[in-house]
C-alpha cells in the first residue's frame, strides 16, 4: 500500500531508469498512480498520472530523468481520489520543496484547511502534500530543514513515512512513524525505501529505521536523529544475505505461482524452525493456562486462525475463539483480562486493523504473541514472543505460502499441546509437493467450463471450513467473480434456493465428513447444480459429485491443509483465462495500514 523511494547520489545522473527499476519493485504493495521527481541544483523535475508504472514512465518520458536527487512514490488512493493531482510526489507553494509519503495521516481535512488560511498553496486533497506543507510551515518560520521535520512530525497525526528534498542542497530526508521504511547505502549514494525490495537490486548494506527516526542522507553518508530530541542515533548498517532469487519470478509466469510452488519448501523451513524454537513451549504454557484463547488476524489470516481454533480443539481439547481483528473491541475487549491469551496473525506485520486490536488487547492486560512472516515489522516488534513463518518474500498480493505456513504453525502448536508425535508433520512438505502435481492438471482441465461463472459457493465442513473460506476469498481477489465461502451444513439453509443448471459449488471435503458431503452434493445435485468435490480418493465423492479434484491421502487435519492447494490454483488459472494479473488485483494493497 503505497511505496516510498529516495536515492542521493553524487552527482547529476540520469536518474529515471532508477526510479523506473525501484518503482517496478514495490508495485507487489497495490497502488494506482505512480510519479517520480529529480532534483538537481535549483530546479524540481516532477512527472506523475494514474496508471501502472509503464504506462506512467512510457508517457512522462520518465527514464530520460536526471539530477543528483530522486524520488519516486506508488500511491494507492485513501485521501482524494487517483488523479494526477493527487498522485505523488507533491510540491511545496513555491516548488523549492518536493517529499511523497507512505501511510495515513488522519488529520489531513484538518491540516489542509490550516495550511491554506495560513496563505500556501494546496493543490490536491492528498495526505501526502500535507507531509510536504507541514515542512514548509516551519521552514517559512526560519527552522532548518531537520528542525522543520521534527515540528512537522508533532503535526502530523497518524502512521506515516516520508521523503523530502530541497533545490539548492545536497540531501534528501526521510522520517518513519507507522510506516516501513529501510536505508540502503551503497558506492557513492545512498537511498530510502519502504521496503527491502526495491533496494536489494542496489545494495545489501541496509539500516532500518524506528518509529520516531529522521534519517539525513548525502551520497556519501547518512546520519540518524530522534525525532524526540534530534540527538543523534549511533547504528551500524547490516548486511542483507537475502538472495535477489528471492524477489524474482524464477521462470514462473506469475509470483504468485511462484509462490504457490514454494509452499512445500516453506513449511519445511518453518517446522524446521519451530522444532528448535524455545518460544514455542512458552506460548504453549500460557495457552495451557488460559483462561480464554483468542486467535487474531484479518482476510488470510483469518482464516488461519480459524481452521487454527478446529486444530486445538481436535488434536489437544482447548477451546480458542477465532476472531476477525476488527470484530475483537466491539466483541471480546469488555470481557478480556490478563488471564487471557491472544495470538496475532499477520503475513505483513503492519495491518492496521490487527494492529489496533493487539493495542487495546495488550491495554487490557491479555499476554499477545505474534505469527508474521516480516521481520522486524511493528507486529514483530510489539508482541511478548513472536513466531516467524519462514517464507521469505511474498510478493503476489494474493497470500499464499503465508497462509500455508500460519496452518502449519498453528497444526504443530496443536500437535505439541495435545501431547502428540510432531513427527507425523514431517509427512507434510511431500504430500504438499504431491499436491501440487497431482491437483494441477485436474484443476487445468476443469477451468474451461467453470470459467463463464461470475457467481460460485465454496462449501467446507469442519477443517475444512476455513480453507473453502479461503478458496472463495481467492477466487474472489484475483477472478473478480463473487464466490461465497461458507458451511455445507448452511448451505441447505438459504443459498440453496440460488441453485440453478450447472451452477458451480466447490464442496472440500475432508475424509471423515464424507457422509456429511455427499448429502451436500446431492442437494446441489438433484437441482441441476454442479457439484465439485475437492477431497481424498473415495468411491462416495466420485459416485455423488459431478467432478472431484483428488488430493493424496492423509491424516484428517493434514487433508485439510492440502486441500487449499487445489483452490489455489484454480483462482490462479481462471485469472490467467480471464485476462487478469493475479499478482496485482485491482483496488488491493499487500499490505493494509489503513484502518
Ligand atoms: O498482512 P496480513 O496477513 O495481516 O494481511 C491481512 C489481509 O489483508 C490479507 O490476508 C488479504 O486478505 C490477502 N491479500 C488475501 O490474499
Amino acid at each position: 500500500m503505497c511505496g516510498i523511494f529516495g536515492i542521493v547520489t553524487e552527482k547529476e545522473e540520469k536518474l529515471g531508469p532508477i526510479l523506473i527499476e525501484a518503482a517496478r519493485r514495490l508495485t507487489y504493495r497495490g497502488y494506482d498512480s505512480v510519479g517520480a521527481a529529480t532534483i538537481s541544483g535549483g530546479k524540481i523535475d516532477l512527472r506523475k498520472d494514474v496508471g501502472r508504472v509503464d504506462e506512467v514512465a512510457a508517457k512522462y518520458h520518465l527514464s530520460e530523468m536526471t539530477g543528483q536527487r530522486g524520488i519516486t512514490q506508488l500511491r494507492w488512493a485513501t485521501f482524494g481520489e487517483p488523479s494526477q493531482i493527487n498522485s505523488q510526489p507533491h510540491l511545496d507553494s513555491d516548488g523549492d520543496i518536493v517529499g511523497a509519503h507512505n501511510g495515513n495521516v488522519v488529520n489531513n481535512v484538518e491540516l489542509r484547511q490550516q495550511f491554506i488560511a495560513e496563505g500556501m498553496t494546496v493543490r490536491s486533497q492528498n495526505d501526502g502534500e500535507s507531509c510536504v506543507h507541514a515542512v514548509e510551515r516551519y521552514i517559512n518560520k526560519g527552522y532548518d530543514f531537520i528542525e522543520a521535520i521534527r515540528l512537522a512530525y508533532g503535526d502530523l497525526q497518524g502512521d506515516y513515512a516520508f521523503v523530502i528534498g530541497q533545490i539548492n542542497d545536497d540531501k534528501l530526508y526521510a522520517i518513519k512513524k507507522g510506516s516501513g521504511l529501510v536505508v540502503g547505502i551503497g558506492e557513492g549514494f545512498t537511498c530510502v525505501s519502504s521496503d527491502l525490495p526495491s533496494l536489494l537490486p542496489l545494495t545489501c548494506t541496509i539500516i532500518r529505521l524506528n518509529d520516531g527516526e529522521i534519517i539525513t542522507l548525502w551520497a556519501d553518508r547518512v546520519d540518524l536523529r530522534s525525532v524526540r530530541d534530534g540527538a543523534i542515533i549511533d547504528r551500524q548498517p547490516e548486511l542483507i544475505t537475502e538472495e535477489m532469487s528471492a524477489v524474482q519470478k524464477s521462470g514462473f509466469d506469475h509470483f504468485m505461482l511462484k509462490e504457490i510452488h514454494e509452499q512445500p519448501q516453506a513449511a519445511r523451513e518453518v517446522l524446521h524452525m519451530l522444532e528448535g524454537s524455545t518460544d514455542v513451549q512458552t506460548v504453549l504454557d500460557k495457552i495451557k493456562a488460559a483462561r480464554h484463547v483468542y486467535f487474531l488476524g484479518c482476510g488470510t489470516s483469518y482464516h488461519a486462525c480459524q481452521a487454527g481454533s478446529v486444530y486445538f480443539a481436535q488434536l489437544a481439547s482447548k477451546s480458542v475463539i477465532p476472531v476477525v481483528a476488527t470484530q475483537f473491541i466491539p466483541q471480546y475487549l469488555p470481557a478480556v483480562n490478563h488471564e487471557d491469551v491472544g495470538i496475532f496473525v499477520s503475513q505483513s506485520g503492519e495491518t492496521k486493523d490487527v494492529l489496533n486490536a493487539l493495542q487495546a488487547a495488550e491495554a487490557s492486560g491479555m499476554t499477545c504473541y505474534g505469527l508474521a512472516n516480516v521481520i522486524g515489522s511493528t507486529l514483530t516488534r510489539s508482541t511478548a514472543a513472536w513466531l516467524p513463518l519462514c517464507c521469505g518474500y511474498e510478493i503476489s498480493v494474493p497470500a499464499t505460502k503465508t497462509f500455508t505456513n500460519q496452518v502449519v504453525t498453528f497444526l504443530y502448536l496443536a500437535y505439541r499441546l495435545g501431547d502428540r508425535d510432531t513427527k507425523e508433520l514431517e509427512n507434510i512438505p511431500e504430500l504438499m509437493e504431491q499436491t501440487i502435481v497431482l491437483t494441477a492438471p485436474q484443476v487445468e482441465a476443469l477451468v474451461p467450463s467453470i470459467n463463464a461463472w461470475n457467481d460460485l459457493y465454496c462449501l467446507g465442513y469442519g477443517a475444512t471450513y476455513a480453507m473453502a473460506l479461503e478458496g472463495a476469498l481467492k477466487l474472489k481477489e484475483i477472478t473478480y467473480a463473487h464466490c461465497e465461502g461458507m458451511l455445507s451444513t448452511e448451505f441447505k439453509h438459504g443459498p440453496l434456493s440460488a441453485v440453478t443448471k450447472d451452477f458451480p459449488i466447490l464442496f472440500v471435503a475432508g475424509p471423515q465428513d464424507v457422509p456429511l458431503i455427499v448429502s451436500g452434493l446431492n442437494e446441489v445435485t438433484c437441482r441441476g447444480g454442479r457439484a465439485i468435490a475437492i477431497g481424498e480418493e473415495d468411491e462416495r465423492l466420485r459416485a455423488n459429485a459431478s467432478d472431484v479434484i483428488i488430493i493424496p491421502s492423509s491424516s484428517p487435519m493434514i487433508s485439510s491443509l492440502l486441500a487449499v492447494i487445489p483452490l489455489q490454483l484454480l483462482s490462479y488459472q481462471m485469472a490467467v483465462a480471464r485476462g487478469y494479473d493475479p499478482d496485482f488485483p485491482r483496488n488491493l494493497s499487500k499490505t493494509l495500514t489503513v484502518d
